[in-house]
């Protein structure tokens, strides 16, 4: 390697096995790698990067940036992200560069294939002296959260097709000629092999910083935008912090806290449909039926944490979407005992919609992932691996989900959802709880399923264990959950139940069950607080007339409503 930085060169080379060119090369070609070209070389959805300890010194800082100038970069991936947000959007594919003493370039082959540069004409093979290191990336676009603007880069962004999955390249050094696909580069998720000797050896040498809490704050924000899930998380509780907060890179528990390192914690959910949440209190009955077995003490009483949920379901605004709660052991120590634990805690989630897409019937296995024991079924703890494993078995083989049978062989339930059967005698039967997941739909569907044996649908609504055999023999199979709500299984391991189609018993009680999460009783829709109470701004409008507040609302369209309600009122 040469210390005037000559010999140390970004490369297009792994994929294609060409090499790494040396810095000569990389220069001889830098004529045609001029601005307009390299706006070529970068898409959203696929960019790459080789770093430069020290680049070339006729390369500037500026010459190969597209818009907009990085006055800092804490990591390529960072740098990459920047650019993204500040490339022109009429150089769409725009965005490779030198920053400072780094070089980007791209080296995944398909990128090279889309870009500017014809394929031939970029560097070629070389005896790949000197590289430091080479990753390529898919970056997902931006997410922006609401109320922002969206920046045009970024409209611009989202009209391309997004990755179909992110590709790194670890850092390797040329000598090893290894080629990596995919990795954990610079802390994010690796498929493929690491070159020899460890991966980064004789690489990239890997400068973790050091950071300060505001840095740390900075690189959650920058990581929290570039998931490329759309999963919007809304507001979350902290008994940590004793407070709400709607900045989803603030949405953080400790390390030292017993439900992430021991796995002692409990949890549970509720809907919200149309600002109302759905059986929230049999949710929190089996939430602190749960805590108790896991020896957990509630660091709130019941009903100020009923309040917490609420008022944080408030803060989110979310009308249609899921809460999550968890009740910790609380952050203290690494042991395994939870004596060290200061206090217990209490976290919330407001989830955006994830509703089922569909209530098509889907096909299940039998599960070969060992059911929990009853202790620990029974229980709405947050070991639920046996649950993970079993739904990845059942994804492997086509399925939907996987079914468990208990310790005797009888039919139990899903990984998040119970089954309940249509037998020939037109019974609904489910089986008993004692060893499975006490579930707050099925239980409610067994109250309101009554009206189809009142209807003369249903001869019967009971709890029943069955056999395999039997349960393969219903007229219909369905699983319940507040996930899934109902949904029909049409096939289960070789065999098809009923007539292979989606039953009219599931159809019902899938609609009873809307219906009661829509309008059902009081007891068991809470309602929430969405928007400010109307008569708060009523009496501020009548009773302060404040003229700014008046045309802030006239501008925002609201003063037709609240004028009309006021009169009304009057
Ligand atoms: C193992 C298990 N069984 C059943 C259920 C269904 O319970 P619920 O209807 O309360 O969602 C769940 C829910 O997550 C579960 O995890």
């Amino acid at each position: 390697m040469q210390g005037d930085g000559a010999g140390i060169v970004a490369g297009l080379a792994a994929r294609e096995g060409r090499g790494i060119p040396p810095v000569n090369e990389f220069c001889r070609l830098r004529p045609r790698l001029r601005k307009p070209d390299f706006a070529g070389f970068f898409s959203y959805g696929s960019v790459g990067c080789c770093l430069l300890r020290s680049a070339p010194s006729e390369f500037s800082e500026n010459e190969l940036q597209p818009a907009g100038t990085c006055s800092s970069v804490v990591s390529p991936v960072s740098f990459f992200h920047k650019q993204v947000r500040k490339i022109d959007p009429s150089m769409s594919k725009a965005g490779s560069g030198v920053l400072k003493n780094r070089v980007f370039l791209p080296p995944h082959p398909n990128y090279l294939a889309s870009s500017a540069i014809p394929r031939e004409k970029a560097p070629g093979r070389s005896q790949g002296h000197g590289v430091e290191a080479g990753c390529a990336a898919e970056i997902p676009p931006k997410r922006h959260r609401r109320g922002e603007g969206t920046p045009a880069s970024s409209r611009c962004m989202r009209r391309r097709r997004r990755p179909e999955s992110p590709i790194w390249w670890s850092p390797a050094p040329a000598s090893s000629g290894v080629e990596v696909e995919g990795g954990v580069a610079l802390g994010v998720p690796f498929r493929g092999e690491f070159p020899p000797g460890g991966g980064f050896e004789g690489g990239m040498e890997l400068n973790v910083p050091i950071l300060s809490c505001s840095e740390v704050m900075e690189r959650l924000k920058e990581s929290q935008e570039m998931r490329s899930s759309d999963q919007q998380y809304l507001a979350m509780y902290s008994s940590i912090s004793g407070g709400i907060t709607t900045d989803p890179a603030a949405m953080v528990i400790p390390m030292d806290d017993h439900m992430v390192h021991r796995g002692h914690g409990v949890f549970d959910t509720a809907t919200i449909e149309d600002g109302y949440l759905y059986e929230l209190d049999n949710h929190l009955d089996r939430f602190l039926r749960s805590a108790s077995m896991a020896k957990i003490n509630l660091p709130f009483d019941l009903s100020s944490m009923r309040s917490i949920l609420v008022q944080t379901v408030s803060a989110s605004k979310c009308r249609k979407g899921s809460l999550r709660y968890w009740l910790s052991a609380g952050p203290g120590d690494f042991l395994l005992s939870s004596s060290g634990c200061h206090k217990s805690a209490f976290y919330a989630i407001v989830i955006h919609d994830q509703s089922p897409s569909n209530q098509k019937g889907v096909k299940v296995i039998t599960s070969t992932i060992p059911i929990k024991s009853p202790q620990f079924a029974a229980m709405k703890s947050v070991n639920y691996l046996p649950n993970v494993l079993s739904k990845m078995e059942a994804e492997e083989h086509g399925a939907y989900v996987a079914i468990w049978l208990d310790d005797e062989g009888y039919i139990a339930e899903g990984p998040n959802m119970n089954v309940a059967f249509v037998t020939e005698q037109r019974e609904l039967v489910m089986p008993h709880f004692d060893k499975i997941l006490s579930g707050c739909t099925a239980r409610r569907i067994l109250v309101l399923a009554e009206r189809l044996v009142l209807n003369g649908t249903l001869s019967r609504v009971g709890l029943c264990n069955m056999t395999v055999e039997e349960g393969k023999m219903v007229r219909e199979m369905m699983l319940i959950g507040s996930g899934v709500l109902v949904k029909p299984i049409l096939q289960w391991d070789e065999s098809i139940i009923g007539d292979g189609k989606e039953g009219p018993v599931a159809q019902s009680l899938l609609d009873l069950l809307l219906e009661d999460m829509r309008s059902g009783p009081a007891d068991v829709r809470t309602p929430v607080d969405l928007e400010p109470p109307i008569q708060r701004i009523l009496l501020q409008v009548l009773g302060d007339l404040d003229t700014t507040f008046i045309s802030d609302f006239m501008s925002s369209g609201s003063i037709c409503r609240i004028i009309s309600i006021g009169c009304s009122v009057l």
